[in-house]
């Protein structure tokens, strides 16, 4: 198992730091190289994205990733902002297929803002499209002169478009998982959010689900316009199972679901390509205000990696191993400042990783 690691900025290095501990726990023949991405890898080698990185990421079977961003590279052209590190990955590791689940672990209950009997059991999949949609339409952008600065910026555009393959391969994905969880008790369910009713891309997105669906009767479809799943998102999370949606909408709805669930620092997320390959990170971001003070949450990495094992590997056991270790220490009462709440323990970004080191070697 070669796996890349790409630490990236802000709060990335902490966390990752904890979830490469757990890995190497876990007695699996894991090689491990170690790269610079975002605005850490602009600082030493001038791009967010460098050949080598890429080259690491393209040669490893998996890449698990930490976060970039942060508000001092604000000011540069946007290719060269961190950001178009994990969008340039997606390209061109053909990561299209964004798996965030949203579960709600009956210990953080307290944790989320929404009544507990409204989220008390949630357990859905959010599947985002990540290499299509208005991220990646051509032609984008203002004109820009060769050093970056705008000239006579009085207009912006950014061409939202899918293409029918695009949409197939995604809503495929959708049925699958969505036929997996039913045999695990789920509803069978995939709700396609669109805004069919105002944009073409998006009826044609319906459209073509619609034909997908033909090959899987025994899943339900539904079609809802997004500003209706924002809301139905807290008003009833429960109604839903897989969601399916394209780029821009999945980009939003999924941070939406994510503190339904108490904190956005518990959630992984897995991108997909055809063909298992993957690169996994958290759902969060980099969190620049919080970096260096050992106090962030790496649950939601050291569950990104728990997804890599399933999803790239095929190692259920070593899976749903590290998901039973970092339920046993929410159990246990520990937890990071941004799940804290009465009558747990608070403890920093190390001492959760050593817990669930912990947890692991007791089995
Ligand atoms: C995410 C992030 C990224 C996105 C940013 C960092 C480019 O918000 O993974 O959700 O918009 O996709
Ligand atoms: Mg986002």
């Amino acid at each position: 198992m070669n796996i890349a690691i790409l630490p990236g900025d802000g709060i990335g290095p902490e966390i990752i730091a904890e979830a490469v501990k757990v890995l190497h726990v876990l007695d699996l023949a894991i090689q491990t190289e170690t790269v610079e991405v975002g605005g850490t890898a602009y600082a030493s080698q001038g791009h967010p994205l460098p050949e080598g990185t890429l080259k690491a990421a393209k040669d490893a079977d998996a890449v698990l990733f930490g976060a970039v961003g942060d508000w001092k590279y604000d000011s540069l052209p946007r290719a060269l902002r961190p950001e178009q590190a994990i969008l340039g990955l997606r390209r061109e590791l053909g990561l299209f297929a964004n798996l965030r689940p949203a579960i709600l672990y009956p210990e953080l209950a307290d944790a989320s803002s929404l009544k507990p009997e409204i989220v008390a059991g949630l357990d859905i999949l959010i599947i985002r499209e990540l290499t299509g949609d208005i991220y990646f339409g051509q032609p984008r952008g203002r004109r820009q002169s060769p050093d970056g600065a705008f000239i006579g910026a009085d207009e912006a555009f950014d061409t939202m478009r899918y293409t029918r393959p695009e949409i197939e391969r995604i809503a495929r994905v959708a049925f699958e998982a969505a036929r997996k969880r039913k045999s695990a008790g789920h509803a069978g369910k995939v709700t396609s959010v669109d805004k069919a009713n105002v944009l073409e891309t998006f009826q044609f997105w319906r459209d073509v689900v619609t034909d997908v669906h033909a090959s899987y009767a025994e899943i339900s479809l539904d079609h809802m316009y997004v500003d209706n799943a924002a809301m139905q998102l807290v008003k009833a999370p429960k109604s839903f199972d897989v969601i399916v949606t394209g780029n821009m909408f999945g980009d939003i709805l999924s941070d939406e679901a994510a503190m339904l669930t108490g904190s956005i620092g518990m959630l992984p997320s897995a991108s997909l390509d055809a063909s298992g390959k993957g690169l996994y990170e958290p759902s969060h971001g980099s969190a620049p205000d919080i970096a260096g003070k050992g106090i962030a949450n790496p649950l939601a990495t050291i569950l990104s990696a728990a997804m890599m094992l399933r999803y790239t590997f095929g190692r259920t056991e070593a899976a749903d191993r590290v998901e039973g270790a970092v339920r046993k220490v929410l159990a246990d009462g520990l937890r990071t400042a941004d799940i804290v709440g009465k009558g747990t323990t608070l403890v920093g970004t190390k001492a959760m990783g050593d817990a669930v080191v912990a947890a692991l070697r007791i089995k």
